[in-house]
């Protein structure tokens, strides 16, 4: 069963040079990007993405986060893509829960700064990728 899911390079991947190692990851494990573009996040697309998260300790610096520099937000398909994807990028505490191999455990240090995002379940795909691409 084909699903598509919302994956993003976070500001610090953007900023590291990381973007193609994420392309390339996405590739080499057979899904497919079928949007993609490097744009500023506004104030309100970052409340709005992170809605769960509102009155959570590190909502604030969350925000304040993914709207600091540019990402890369990307709709990428393929069969399980969401779970396909969750493992890709690891979980969400690079040291803690992500696995080596996976990028947040390759190249993350701190759950605030872990490089990528990845939905959650098919109603955040769905929600997701309306949000960031409603013309898609
Ligand atoms: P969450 O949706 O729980 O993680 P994931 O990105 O793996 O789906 O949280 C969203 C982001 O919020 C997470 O990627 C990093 C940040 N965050 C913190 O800064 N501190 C925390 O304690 C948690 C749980 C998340
Ligand atoms: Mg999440």
């Amino acid at each position: 069963m084909t699903e598509r899911t919302l994956v993003l390079v976070k500001p610090d991947g953007v900023e590291r040079g990381l973007i193609g190692e994420v392309i390339s990851r996405i590739e080499r494990k057979g899904l497919k990007i079928v949007a993609m573009d490097l744009r500023m996040v506004s104030q309100e697309l970052a409340a709005q993405h992170y809605a769960e998260h509102d009155g959570k300790p590190f909502f604030n610096s969350l925000i304040e986060f993914i709207t600091s520099g540019p990402v890369v937000a990307a709709v990428v398909e393929g069969p399980r893509a969401i779970a396909a994807w969750r493992q890709i990028a690891g979980g969400t505490d690079p040291v803690e829960k992500a696995a080596p191999g996976s990028i947040r455990g390759d190249f993350g240090l701190e759950t605030q700064f872990n490089l990528v995002h990845g939905s959650d379940s098919p109603e955040s795909a769905a929600r997701e990728i309306k949000l960031w691409f409603p013309n898609l």
